[in-house]
């Protein structure tokens, strides 16, 4: 198959799809792979890695587009890609259709295969292509808000270890799933006195049996979040109920209450926020201060370190997409069904379902397109 890799256009998007070493794989197994010019730098791939891998470097988006069969991306095209996407050219990125009526009607328009790395779902119902980027702000959550707990950061001036006869800071994690569980890990690593608070029970004592002693578990409800924001220095918002708005489970009210200085890291921004007072931020300027309480809102944070973020999210996307180089689109979603929950709009068909229910589309399944 023929693969190319466009440079990411969307502002301050610094990943790129494939790796040098993706590109070697797909290479070694008879494929051809086109990369736009400079697509890797902003991960720190240059473009010689990815000739040494075997890759043809191209020095336009036209000409990316113009060639390939599939199309790499990360994030989801932009309005000047619209009309470069081709008939049947394969897109495989993150699209996040269900937020853009815009970006739907375009690829419904232009008749392309739209593989969704966010809908691919393995039968457990965990979404493999989601769960990295998850992890990398998970863990990112504990260094910026360490970071903002500095004093010249406006922070309560607290070392989350603590010293040796100073008490390490106390660190709560509102959600126990892959961003709190990582977050866990990390505040526990550096000393912090960590407690984890979620509504499932069964979650709550997998974790009390696997994290180290200064983790605790408590069960999240209103009266419970209340007591604690109270005596926390970082407070870290990372629920997510799938398919639905974040619940707000710190309030307004509850900011009064809480020591000026404290910091929120709200990661669950992205669907709306866990905190009432949450509006999200960018990495330009990450913090606003409410009752001298900051609040850390980044939507994208895996965007503030891409040369991580690509290699996790890359780590998990290239299994996929050699599936779909060595068997064609059709066979590969008929072979893995996390694949065929990944089509979202097949030759101007919506087939994904949250899609048409989004726009009020016409649905059809995607087994019906193989
Ligand atoms: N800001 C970013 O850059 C960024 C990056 C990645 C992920 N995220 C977001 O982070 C959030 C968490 O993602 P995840 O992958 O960890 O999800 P997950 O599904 O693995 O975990 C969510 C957890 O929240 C728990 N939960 C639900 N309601 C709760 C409540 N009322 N109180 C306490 N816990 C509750 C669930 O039981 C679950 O354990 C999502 O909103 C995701 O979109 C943001």
């Amino acid at each position: 198959m023929i693969i190319g890799v466009p440079q990411e256009i969307k502002n301050n998007e610094n990943r790129v799809a494939l790796t040098p070493a993706g590109a070697a794989e797909l290479v070694k197994r008879g494929h051809e792979v086109y990369i736009q010019t400079a697509a890797g730098t902003g991960s720190g791939f240059n473009d010689e890695d990815y000739l040494a891998a075997g890759a043809v470097l191209l020095p336009s988006i036209e000409e990316v587009y113009g060639i390939a069969e599939m199309i790499m991306k990360v994030k989801e095209p932009v309005d000047p890609e619209y009309q470069l996407i081709k008939k049947g050219q394969i897109i495989y990125t993150y699209f996040h259709f269900a937020s853009s009526e815009k970006l739907t009607k375009a690829m419904i328009e232009n008749g392309s295969i739209c593989l969704a790395y966010e809908t691919v779902e393995l039968d457990d119902r965990s979404l493999p292509l989601l769960v990295p980027m998850s992890e990398v702000a998970g863990r990112m959550s504990v260094q910026e808000g360490a970071k903002y707990l500095e004093k010249t950061f406006g922070g309560y001036g607290v070392l989350l270890g603590g010293v040796p006869g100073v008490p390490p800071a106390k660190v709560l994690i509102l959600g126990g799933g892959i961003v709190g569980t990582e977050a866990a890990k990390m505040a526990a690593g550096l000393g912090a006195d960590v407690t984890i608070m979620d509504i499932n029970l069964k979650r709550l004592r997998y974790l009390d049996d696997i994290m180290p002693a200064n983790v605790k578990t408590m069960m999240s409800n209103d009266y419970n979040i209340r007591e604690m924001v109270q005596t926390h220095d970082l407070i870290i918002g990372a629920v997510l109920i799938a398919g639905a708005r974040a619940p707000r489970l710190l309030t307004r009210d509850m900011l009064k209450t809480i020591r000026p200085g404290t910091v929120l890291v709200d990661v669950a921004v992205d669907q709306g926020g866990c905190f009432e007072t949450t509006t999200p931020t960018t990495h330009a300027d990450p913090t606003f201060t409410i009752d001298d309480v900051i609040h850390y809102c980044v939507a994208n944070m895996p965007g503030a370190v891409p040369r991580t973020s690509t290699i996790a999210l890359t780590n998990s996307t290239l299994p996929y997409a050699l599936q779909i180089a060595e068997k064609g689109w059709k066979n590969a979603c008929s072979d893995s069904r996390p694949l065929l929950k990944g089509l979202n709009i097949v030759h101007g068909k919506v087939v994904y379902q949250g899609v048409a229910e989004a726009f009020h589309l016409p649905f059809e399944k995607a087994e019906s397109q193989l």
